[in-house]
């Protein structure tokens, strides 16, 4: 028997992550005290010798980029209750850094949910409104007050990619990368609505599962399309709506993304080189844009049963266009996503997809089934399921890497179009 309702586990996970960004500066100045001490192992003479070359000065200065970074995590979390979730709890446990401290050497009290669930946060940018309109789907009761949460290693993991998926999104250093991704399918798009004129693209529906921090989403309503990303990361859907609803300049934040490792470092000036956000105005849609972002699992909002969840829009043959991203990889039942992709598509519709099949829940540790098929499988299957697939190709390109790193991988991801079989 369950003893906490998924509400109330999806509260918690909630409030864990925003106990996450609020504790990256601790935790990180924490990782970067270590290399502090570990210089006072050496002998002198050694000692010496870092300090010639400035050695104590970049963890100084590294210092000095996670308090910058902390400043702008800890405004991405200011308001969490516009999240329609009661964080009471939460709010009631906040201390100050010295009872933080205290508690985070305690053991955690919650488990981490490994996947979001549907509660369909409608964050509408519709009509030019550069403010979410957020709706809750219920008035359960709030978890209880607990002591505050432990991030773990791999909250903080999250918390760092994050860091980087915005330099993707959202920097003129992220450009490249959009290039190679996002490109591509907006020019895929625009080919196949092609005879549509340009004022009348906003009567067509697309929408962008695994939206991240929302860039690709963005970009397509600026193009006048109806656009509507879905995301179920906490992580994204705090950042995103920062970014989308409470940014009011180009440039007004400054993130120091790579500083977390000191590993395949070309320069001092690579690691800690600053990266404006954003490198557009959000609010700077054109009026009238239909531009939203529903929050929760894929599955769950887009291949409900009809009729099953009067909370939920009928989806079948709604959308006109599906645009994917680096995401069919995190299916754990592949099958399923790409039959409700064909199911939510309109005859003729068209799904475009880009990315990797680097399956996310190859070797989980969860217990989660996990289907992983190889590119010709997926090919066939696409086909199986009733779509003709065109312009296939490969595109190499990277993801939130650092560019003048030492290390980089670059990904053969696959592209095509599939339209739906009529
Ligand atoms: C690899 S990232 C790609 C993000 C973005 N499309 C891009 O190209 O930058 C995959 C995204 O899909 C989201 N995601 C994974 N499974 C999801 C699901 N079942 N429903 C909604 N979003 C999901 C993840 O949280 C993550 O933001």
């Amino acid at each position: 028997m369950s003893l906490i309702s998924d509400v109330e586990e999806e509260q918690i996970h909630f409030a864990n992550v925003i106990t996450t960004f609020q504790c990256y500066a601790k935790y990180s100045l924490a990782a970067n005290n270590r290399r502090r001490k570990d210089l006072y192992t050496l002998p002198h003479a050694d000692l010496e010798l870092l300090e010639h070359l400035g050695y104590k000065q970049k963890i100084a200065d590294v210092d000095n980029a996670i308090l910058a970074n902390a400043e702008f995590l800890n405004q991405i979390v200011a308001n969490p209750e516009i999240f329609g979730h009661d964080i009471s709890s939460l709010k009631g446990e906040e201390k100050d850094e010295e009872s933080v401290s205290e508690e985070l050497d305690d053991s955690a009290e919650f488990r981490t949910l490994t996947s979001g669930h549907a509660h369909s946060h409608s964050h509408s940018h519709s009509q030019h409104s550069h403010s979410h309109g957020i709706r809750r789907q219920d008035d359960r009761a709030p978890a209880k007050k607990q002591k505050r949460y432990k991030p773990s290693d791999f909250d903080m993991d999250k918390l760092r990619s994050t860091i980087k998926q915005f330099v993707r999104d959202w920097s003129v250093e992220g450009q490249k990368e959009r290039d190679a991704c996002y490109q591509p399918m907006k020019d895929a798009l625009l080919e196949h609505f092609s005879d549509i004129p340009k004022e009348e693209r906003g009567n067509f529906r697309v929408l962008v599962p695994g939206v991240g921090l929302g860039r690709l989403a963005f970009d397509v309503a600026t193009l006048g399309f109806a656009c509507q990303g879905n995301e179920f990361s906490h992580y994204m859907l705090l950042s995103s709506y920062f970014i989308l609803n409470r940014t009011d300049a180009i440039g007004k934040h400054t993130i120091y993304p790579y500083i977390h490792s000191f590993s395949n470092i070309a320069s001092r000036e690579a690691m800690l080189r600053p990266v404006s956000i954003p490198d557009v105005l959000p609010s700077a849609l054109p009026s009238g844009s239909d531009f939203s972002l529903v929050a929760g699992d894929f599955e769950e909002i887009y291949g409900a049963d009809e009729g099953n969840d009067n909370d939920q829009e009928p989806q079948s043959g709604r959308w006109d266009a599906i645009l994917t991203c680096f995401f069919i990889d995190t299916a754990k039942n592949i099958v399923n996503y790409l039959r409700i992709i064909h199911r939510i598509l309109a005859p003729g519709g068209v799904w475009i997809n880009l990315g990797p099949l680097l399956w996310h829940f190859e070797n989980n540790t969860t217990s989660d089934p996990s289907i992983e098929l190889d590119l010709e499988e997926v090919k066939k299957l696409v086909q199986d399921i009733g779509f003709e697939l065109s312009k296939e190709r490969s595109i190499d390109t990277t993801y939130t890497s650092n560019a003048q790193g030492m290390l980089g991988y670059v990904y053969h991801a696959e592209f095509w179009v599939a339209t739906k079989k009529i």
